[in-house]
């Protein structure tokens, strides 16, 4: 039997390590890929569920659907056609999506600029430049989402919107109701971790904690259930202890049609590609995800954002540094080969 080194010419190994570089709620990789001979078939890993954030598996299936995004372009680098099924088998729910390779393609230059940005992808904690994201990146964004099949709506940044000052404060609700919730704090405190290849590590966490940040958006405190000092180093505050300059991202919706499991993978591929479209014009990003993840509040976004569709995730984007990575699982640990 082929193993997986061996399968698709001795590409499906770096296939798999691109698409695992892939952004997932918590670094919590929720992805397992079946190789058999001819088809690459991905699952949602349930034994990875984040119960009190997630119950529905929104966010898991989202990345998945980011995973599969860069499995894709991975596939279209090295010169693999494929065709792309979502949800092939309705009666197997855990199976996200099938791909088929089909003979060989030429990669056009976009695509080979995206899977060249996939290792350089991180997610940017840390409080960006005060330099503002000019108009050609912002749409080069909102057509990277679109070509998903997802909508992208800027609410921050320099096309100011009113819309900002209540996605603020309806951010700002949902960090509070979380952070007031002890089965919350207990799951979050369980992906922090530091010596696995899953969870979030302290090196990718912000060098100022958010209490000493000049921001309106309030990010995810990833520390907030425990008593350790927060941060990397706090290096960034000044020595006479004064504030640190006002924070002014660009800050973005994206989202869908509807809400399914069908919708959830568009937006994880949407997610990814927005993100490796902004690597590539050498922006960060973050997820602001709290406020989609109490219903009330994620009803309350989606009519303050006056929109026919479903916000999917909030994302705080701008020139920053490229950051320190969080790790991977080894690909045996999410992938085998089944033929026959
Ligand atoms: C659905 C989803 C929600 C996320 N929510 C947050 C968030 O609220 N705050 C945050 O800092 N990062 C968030 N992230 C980023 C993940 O924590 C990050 O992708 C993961 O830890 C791996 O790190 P990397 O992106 O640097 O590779 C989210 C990612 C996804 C896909």
């Amino acid at each position: 039997m082929t193993g997986l080194g061996e399968a698709l010419g001795g590409d499906l190994r770096t296939v798999l390590e691109l698409a695992a570089l892939a952004p997932s709620v918590h670094n919590s990789q929720p992805w397992r890929f079946v190789w058999d001979g001819a088809r690459l078939s991905l699952f949602e890993d349930r034994a990875r569920a984040l119960p009190v954030l997630d119950p529905t598996g929104r966010e898991r299936v989202l990345s998945c659907g980011a995973a599969l995004l860069n499995a894709r372009v991975a596939l279209s680098e090295l010169g693999h056609g494929h065709s792309v099924e979502l949800l092939p088998e309705p009666d197997r729910e855990d199976l996200l999506a099938r791909v088929t390779i089909s003979g060989s393609s030429e990669a056009g230059e976009d695509v080979r600029a995206l899977a060249q940005a996939i290792p350089r992808r991180t997610t940017d904690r840390d409080p960006f430049d005060a330099r503002s994201v000019p108009a050609e990146a912002r749409t080069a964004l909102r057509l990277a989402a679109e070509q998903e099949g997802a909508w992208l709506r800027f609410v921050s940044g320099d096309a100011a919107d009113a819309k900002a000052v209540e996605l603020q404060v309806l951010l700002s609700h949902a960090d509070d109701s979380q952070r007031s919730d002890p089965r919350y704090l207990a799951e979050l405190a369980s992906w922090r971790r530091d010596r696995e290849a899953e969870g979030v590590p302290t090196r990718a966490l912000p060098s100022v904690p958010a209490e000493l940040r000049a921001s309106t958006w309030v990010p995810r405190d990833f520390d907030a259930a425990s008593d350790s000092p927060k941060s990397r180093a706090g290096t960034q505050v000044g020595r006479d202890g004064s504030p640190l300059p006002a924070e002014h991202p660009a800050v973005l919706v994206l989202g869908t049609r509807g809400d399914d499991r069908h919708d959830w993978l568009v937006a994880g591929q949407a997610l990814s590609r927005v993100l490796l479209r902004a690597t590539v014009d050498g922006l960060s990003a973050q997820p602001l995800t709290q406020v989609l993840e109490v219903p009330v509040l994620r009803a309350r976004m989606r009519h303050a954002l006056g929109v026919q569709g479903h916000p999917q995730m909030l994302l705080r984007v701008g020139y920053g540094h490229t950051g320190p990575t969080s790790r991977r699982r080894a690909v045996e640990d999410f992938a085998s080969v089944e033929t026959g």
